[in-house]
């Protein structure tokens, strides 16, 4: 399939975060090239691995940056970011557990579908929250 590319749609107009989207497409993107290469299951556990560190991090940044903010849906924000990294983890232990287990597309696209409508929809109401306050 064809790498997944960052657009101006996706932007949430807060540069950091727009640039640690980009670096998790880029993680996504690795991993489904690695899928498609048939690459070994320790390059794809590696990726995967990187993936789970980068997206950690990156929620972890984006929720003290709302919380700084004064964000009012926090909680839910939250929430949505726990059923991702829960996704991740799910993905990551099916990987560990099954031995014959290697590549697995439609989880793969479940989880860019996630990442896609989470920026989408979810990010995009803080988004237009924080952006409606600076107007402010
Ligand atoms: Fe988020």
């Amino acid at each position: 399939m064809a790498p997944w590319i960052w657009t101006d749609s996706l932007s949430v107009k807060i540069e950091p975060i727009d640039n640690q989207h980009k670096k998790l497409i880029i993680a996504i993107n690795a991993l489904e090239q690695a899928m498609e290469d048939n690459e070994s299951k320790g390059i794809l556990t590696k990726l995967i691995a990187a993936l789970k560190a980068y997206t950690d991090k990156h929620f972890s940044y984006e929720e003290e940056f709302l919380i700084k903010n004064s964000y009012p849906d926090i909680k839910e924000h939250q929430i949505k970011h726990r059923e991702i990294i829960d996704q991740v983890l799910y993905y990551e232990k099916k990987l560990e557990q099954e031995e014959n287990y290697l590549i697995d597309f439609e989880m793969l696209d479940f989880l860019k579908n996630w990442l896609l409508s989470h920026i989408m929809v979810e990010d995009m109401k803080y988004s237009k929250f924080l952006v409606d306050k600076d107007l402010q």
